[in-house]
């Protein structure tokens, strides 16, 4: 589906935005409420009484564009109202499908939405497309299946799609990765077929703010020896969500030439099982030194992102911030559900600026916050660190454990995002078709944006 600007152009149908009751509907209950959408002859009636916010109007784009396709539109006109860059986002939204596996695909029916009216829209038009163009390629990426979507193939896909930009692409690969004394990463891989690795993204327009985002990229997590029931591990392609959202987020800030340095760190990985698996009981010394009994091979992804926070924090010693993004556990699941991720981290300003340009973006974001009676919860009799550890607060603890792998000096400036219930869901909510959702892309585009223009 293409949106374009064009006052000239005869559409199909015509949609018009009411805050109010429409005499011409004949019989008609349509009171102009928000979401409350009629058609009557070629005109497309959208309710817009209440719309409190700017995510409202995102929220309308996807249900009308739902509404048309239903419809079985071709093409369609509007002249918008004046929050459209979130509107214009919503229709995108809505207009994702995900049909690479299906071996006949449907004809697409909504070919093309006009916008009519004032040129000036033209640059909102512009820029919603760049948020979600960004943000579908990693709902595509994260529903590609494991063995289409492993570490090289995701490379190959890194490397051309940062081709004749000022994106920095490196690849560190398992020489480069076991020359930094990154055992942890390395062991979890040990049983895949395919490479570990870490590929660093660097935007740096010259911006003096430089925030740094590292992702879970686990292109594939069976739980390893501690095997998960079949049923946990049909979503487990989704364990990469993390990196591919701070590969979405790089490509879109740059593609709106934000004035903000970003570095990115996609950290691949693919939790198998062979005679060279990773087990429960070895002890794993980390590039920082601290040495991890490891009492669950499917407690994985902390174990890798261990190893690349330390290894983010030498490369980027001058980062204002660092974030760890990842489908990190179950329990955030629990305890937020599907809809919302969880933080955790030392610094509550970091929170609030999250969960505020998270409610911009549409996107929620809770606090998982610790309790003092849980700070040794990841200690262990045998080692310094267990990668399961003993308080219920699954959440909290994974990200306790990872807060051992930032240095003292960086404690404030780093904060962990559980992403794990949001970033795929089977039950379609807000913007979210079922799948993958690209959550977070939104979030840190709206607060990157904030920093560097
Ligand atoms: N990738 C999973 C977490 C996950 C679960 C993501 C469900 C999305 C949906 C992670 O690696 C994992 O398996 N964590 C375990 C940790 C446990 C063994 C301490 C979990 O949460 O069950
Ligand atoms: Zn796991
Ligand atoms: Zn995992």
């Amino acid at each position: 589906m293409k949106i374009v600007y064009n006052n000239d152009i005869e559409t199909q149908l015509i949609v018009e935005f009411v805050p109010h009751f429409v005499a011409e509907l004949p019989y008609s209950k349509f009171q102009g409420k928000d979401s409350q959408i009629s058609m009557c002859n070629t005109t497309v009636y959208v309710g817009t009484k209440g719309i409190k916010d700017s995510d409202g109007w995102r929220q309308l784009g996807f249900t009308l564009v739902q509404y048309l396709r239903e419809q079985k539109a071709k093409t369609v006109s509007m002249v918008l109202p004046d929050k459209c860059r979130q509107f214009i986002e919503g229709m995108y939204l809505g207009a994702y499908t995900f049909d690479k596996y299906k071996s006949k695909n449907e004809p697409v029916k909504l070919k093309r939405i006009i916008i009519r009216g004032n040129h000036k829209i033209v640059a909102e038009l512009n820029a919603a497309k760049i948020y979600i163009d960004a943000q579908n390629m990693v709902r595509d990426w994260v529903n590609t299946s494991p063995e289409d979507a492993n570490s090289s193939t995701i490379r190959d896909a890194v490397c051309k799609s940062f081709e004749d930009t000022n994106v920095q692409v490196e690849v560190f690969n398992s020489q480069y990765l076991a020359g930094f004394g990154m055992n942890g990463h390395l062991a979890v891989n040990r049983a895949s077929r395919h490479e570990a690795m870490t590929i660093k993204l660097t935007y740096n327009p010259g911006g003096s703010y430089h925030v740094c985002l590292i992702g879970k990229g686990l292109t594939y997590d069976s739980g390893g020896l501690s095997i998960k029931p079949g049923s946990s591990m049909t979503t487990m392609k989704a364990d990469k969500a993390g990196a591919m959202t701070v590969w979405g987020i790089v490509k879109a800030a740059e593609e709106l030439q934000l004035n903000v340095k970003i570095t990115a760190y996609l950290c691949l990985a693919e939790n198998m099982i062979d005679g060279s698996a990773y087990k429960p009981d070895d002890v794993i010394t980390m590039k920082n030194g601290k040495t991890v009994h490891v009492k669950n091979t499917d407690a994985e992804g902390r174990i890798v992102l261990f190893d690349n926070i330390c290894l983010a924090q030498e490369l980027d010693e001058d980062a204002d911030e660092f974030y760890t993004l990842a489908t990190l556990t179950g329990a955030a699941v629990y305890q937020f559900g599907n809809e919302a991720a969880g933080m955790v981290g030392f610094n509550d300003n970091m929170k609030r600026k999250i969960k505020k340009f998270g409610d911009k973006a549409g996107e929620v974001f809770m606090d998982a916050a610790f309790h003092k009676y849980m700070m040794d919860g990841v200690d262990d009799s045998l080692a310094d660190l267990s990668n399961t550890g003993t308080s219920n607060m699954g959440c909290q603890k994974a990200g306790l454990f990872l807060t051992n792998a930032v240095k003292k000096k960086n404690k404030q400036k780093y904060l962990h995002l559980d992403i794990a219930g949001p970033a795929f869901v089977e039950k379609e909510f807000g913007t979210n078709v079922s799948g993958g959702t690209g959550f977070a892309v939104r979030t840190f585009l709206e607060y990157l944006k904030k920093i560097g223009t």
